[in-house]
């Protein structure tokens, strides 16, 4: 097993070992609770195809995150199958199950609850090569982790000079760049974003969202977004997934669902986003976030991984 330290980027684009969808969804049910339990996703059949952008949107409750924890294969189906390149999770032994866990990483709404304050920024994007490969555990394999946090660093836009540093030292934007460095620590072929740029200004956002897109090009990988904001959508989406109360009531590509919604809940959603015009698309969409981002100092200032003064600023938004 490798730890990747001479990598000079994070990852090669992944070889498909299977030919149908990277990840495959078939009649998926979470019930919680007991005597009267709770449906939180109902009959849900999906496929995500490898290099794609699957937006799931939906008002909040819905079932979006119960979703993404069954699809990581972190919760149990009540009935159903989940397919990551053609192996159904359920059939899996618990080693083959973190092997392929491995090639699934999850990026939160908020970085800072999903790391522990009293750990150094190098520990915390060098946690999963430590949980999942023995030989970047112990006093040698110090350096090379460190390199290889150095290398994952630079490829979200931080300094690898910070490695040193707490989360506590840098801005929402800074954090969630360190949340995708450690993401990608085992070169994962699937992410799945869960509200990633929620808690965020306007233009930090539009600077994760590029990163977004960057790596996804340049590292060939396949993004399961989450998000119940439309015009983030329309920028990001390949395909979209509509939810409402557990089920799936639209999925088709981007442009034509928030173009010309089929589902009378998608058209109520699309409703209450003010600055949306779906008949403008994903292409206005970018555009605008182009115009946003150009002027402005936010993006140099948030790649440039300086510490910031105020640390929590935008973060409590
Ligand atoms: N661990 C849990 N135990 C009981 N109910 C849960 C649990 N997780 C989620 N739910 C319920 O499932 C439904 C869907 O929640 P969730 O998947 O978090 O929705 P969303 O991410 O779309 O806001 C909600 O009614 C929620 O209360
Ligand atoms: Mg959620």
């Amino acid at each position: 097993m490798s730890t990747d330290a001479t990598d000079t980027t994070p990852a090669t684009t992944p070889t498909p070992t299977h030919a149908g969808p990277l990840l495959e969804l078939d009649g998926l049910r979470k019930e919680f609770g007991g005597r009267r339990p709770n449906v939180a996703v109902d009959d849900v059949s999906l496929d995500v195809h490898e290099g794609e952008t699957l937006a799931l949107v939906g008002e909040s409750g819905c079932g979006k995150t119960t979703l993404t924890r069954l699809l990581l294969g972190l919760l149990e189906p009540t009935a159903g199958s989940v397919r990551f390149d053609g192996r159904d999770l359920a059939a899996l032994t618990a080693s083959e199950l973190r092997g392929v866990r491995r090639q699934m990483q999850v990026v939160l709404q908020d970085p800072y609850s999903s790391m522990n304050p009293r750990m150094r920024i190098t520990d915390i994007v060098a946690e999963p090569l430590v949980t999942h490969d023995p030989e970047a555990r112990g006093r040698r394999a110090r350096a090379r982790n460190r390199e290889r946090v150095g290398e994952l660093l630079e490829a979200v836009g931080l300094d690898a000079g910070i490695q040193d540093r707490y989360p506590h030292e840098f801005s929402g934007g800074q954090r969630q760049r360190v949340s995708i460095a450690r993401a990608l620590a085992l070169h994962p072929r699937l992410l799945v974003l869960d509200e990633p740029t929620s808690a965020l200004d306007v233009s930090v956002q539009a600077t994760v969202l590029d990163l977004l897109a960057d790596l996804q090009r340049r590292l060939g990988l396949t993004y399961v977004f989450v998000s119940h904001n439309l015009a983030v959508v329309a920028q990001v989406a390949d395909r979209v997934a509509v939810m409402s109360r557990g089920r799936l009531v639209e999925v088709g590509e981007a442009a034509s669902v928030l173009r010309t919604p089929r589902h009378p809940y998608t058209r109520q959603l699309l409703d209450a986003v003010p600055v949306l015009d779906p008949r403008r698309g994903r292409r206005a969409a970018a555009r605008t976030s182009a115009q946003t981002d150009a002027p402005t100092d936010a993006p140099a200032g948030e790649a440039a991984g300086e510490p910031t003064a105020e640390p929590t600023d935008e973060a409590g938004r």
